[in-house]
């Protein structure tokens, strides 16, 4: 059966494990060929069978410069970039927050999205065609205490997306961003009951985000059926951010 990214070359970033894990395979289910970049490829489960699986710290410029060449090489092209490689940093109150902490997160959550989009738009523009999707939060909308240097980097995520699609609009390139709430990974292995619930209570349908339906999401904004829509913040919260 044919897939809707048939032919087509992506990048996912932070795709070892995860939602990035879920997205990758997801792309990969409908005909896209996918590297994977990963500051941890070894986490990777070999669920499906990528173009390349490379070692790639998204927080270095010169690091994305190089995986983005490995890609082009492993590809031929790349059509679509999923900038989603993130971590959440410490959870402490903002004039308690380590500043090396801090510099962390913001190089990890939003130095990397414009580095890799970096990479990747003159490569795109020059083709006429691409779709980059970054994945932001609702932290980023809603700014969530005790983690604030997460919240102002996603919140960064979701004006860098905007503004470049802007800029891009007009040549084939799409730039948008999607805002998940709490999705139901192993990290909840680790939690309260008490918290757990607490969280739920926050989402106005009730129950967790799922992984493949961020990944349907994502195939959905990369594939060609989503061609009038650039950036935009895509919603995945089940109602709670009705903006
Ligand atoms: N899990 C949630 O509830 C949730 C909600 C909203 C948004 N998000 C966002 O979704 C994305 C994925 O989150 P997740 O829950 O799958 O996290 P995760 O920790 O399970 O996976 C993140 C992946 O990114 C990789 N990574 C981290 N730093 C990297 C770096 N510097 N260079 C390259 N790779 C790096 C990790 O090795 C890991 O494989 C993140 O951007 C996160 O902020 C997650």
């Amino acid at each position: 059966m044919a897939g809707t990214l048939d032919g087509q070359g992506a990048i996912v970033t932070g795709g070892a494990r995860g939602i990035g894990l879920g997205i990758a395979r997801r792309l990969a289910a409908e005909g896209a060929r996918v590297v994977i970049w990963d500051r941890a490829p070894e986490a990777f489960d070999g669920s499906f069978a990528p173009a390349l699986v490379s070692r790639v710290d998204v927080a270095d410029l010169a690091a994305v410069e190089a995986g983005f060449a490995a890609a082009v090489a492993a590809l031929g092209a790349v059509d679509i970039l999923v900038n989603n490689a993130g971590i959440n940093g410490p959870v402490v109150e903002s004039w308690e927050y380590p500043p090396e902490a801090w510099r962390q997160v913001i190089a990890v959550d939003l130095d990397s999205v414009f580095y890799g989009c970096r990479a990747a738009v003159p490569h795109m523009r020059a083709r006429g065609h691409g779709r980059i999707v970054n994945v932001a939060s609702i932290a980023g909308k809603e700014g969530v205490p005790g983690i604030s240097a997460y919240s102002a980097a996603k919140a960064g995520v979701i004006g860098f997306t905007k503004s470049l699609g802007k800029e891009l609009a007009g040549s084939g390139v799409t730039a948008n961003c999607i805002a998940p709430a709490m999705t139901e990974t192993e990290l909840f292995r680790e939690m309260t009951p008490e918290h757990i619930a607490a969280m739920k209570a926050k989402i106005p349908m009730g129950r967790f985000l799922t992984v493949p339906e961020i990944a349907a999401m994502v195939a959905w904004i990369a594939g060609p059926e989503c061609s009038f829509t650039t950036g935009f913040v895509f919603d995945l919260t089940g109602g709670r951010a009705t903006y």
